[in-house]
């Protein structure tokens, strides 16, 4: 396990600021409905289309892959996983390949046509598909034993309803791995591309706080995304048992 120093207050307030001037802007002015009606139309159009090309082209795939490998996360034991956010299945087709045959899939996206996307790509009819938003899962209390969500809490205004949200549908004992846009300058690049906002480690980690859901392990993809503070947040939470 990895751990970093957080930044002492009063630079984190001028990084906060700074950041909240030079990164996209539109998802603290819109109000939420509209800002969210803006996001599922960016992904069900070209720019959708064009996210897994993005996502083989920027490594971010296989380099997830290697992650849900080498992270210890004991894929093949688990029973049931849940992909919030699930796009064109970057991370669903790891978990496909990874879990046991008789293993529960599900791929939750706000976007129908992300969803077909994913269906098409990943050829598999083991997967099931639910459309709807992560601030409401349409899913019973405590039905998952690990849950992926990649770089979607960044599409929350505020984390804390959604971290609540998978904190709820996670079993006890069980953990899950979230993956985030960083406030550093190619993070705020990436706000403008996907309309979006970015997290400091620290923000994120009271979110997950006041969530209910304890901070663990991070991760880097590899020593020079560490180095060069680029990758984002890959952080994983297990839930206590009760
Ligand atoms: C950048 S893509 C990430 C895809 C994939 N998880 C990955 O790791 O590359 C973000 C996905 O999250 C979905 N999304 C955005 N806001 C959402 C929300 N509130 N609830 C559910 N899905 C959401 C988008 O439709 C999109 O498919």
């Amino acid at each position: 396990m990895t751990t970093t120093t957080p930044p002492k207050p009063r630079r984190q307030n001028k990084t906060r600021t700074l950041r909240r001037l030079v990164e996209f802007q539109g998802i603290r002015k819109l109000p939420l409905l509209q800002y969210r009606n803006s996001v599922r139309k960016l992904y069900d159009g070209p720019a959708g289309a064009a996210l897994a090309l993005a996502s083989l082209v920027s490594l971010h795939e296989p380099l997830i892959g290697r992650l849900l490998r080498n992270g210890g996360f004991r894929i093949n034991e688990r029973k049931s996983f849940l992909d919030v956010g699930s796009g064109a299945g970057q991370i669903m087709g790891h978990l496909l390949r990874m879990s046991s045959p008789d293993a529960r899939l599900v791929s939750f996206d706000l976007s129908h046509p992300m969803l077909k996307r994913a269906e098409q790509r990943l050829k598999s009819d083991r997967p099931i598909s639910v459309a709807g938003d992560l601030m409401r899962l349409p899913f019973a209390d405590e039905s998952f034993d690990f849950i992926t969500c990649g770089w979607v809490i960044e599409h929350l205004p505020d984390p804390v309803p959604g971290l609540k949200e998978i904190s709820r549908v996670l079993r006890p004992g069980g953990s899950v791995l979230i993956l985030a846009t960083e406030n550093s300058l190619p993070g705020t690049v990436v706000s403008h591309t996907w309309k979006c906002r970015t997290y400091s480690r620290a923000e994120l980690q009271s979110a997950f706080d006041a969530a209910g859901l304890p901070w663990g392990r991070q991760f880097w993809f590899t020593p020079v995304h560490r180095l060069l503070r680029i990758g984002g947040i890959l952080v994983e939470a297990t839930k206590p048992l009760a």
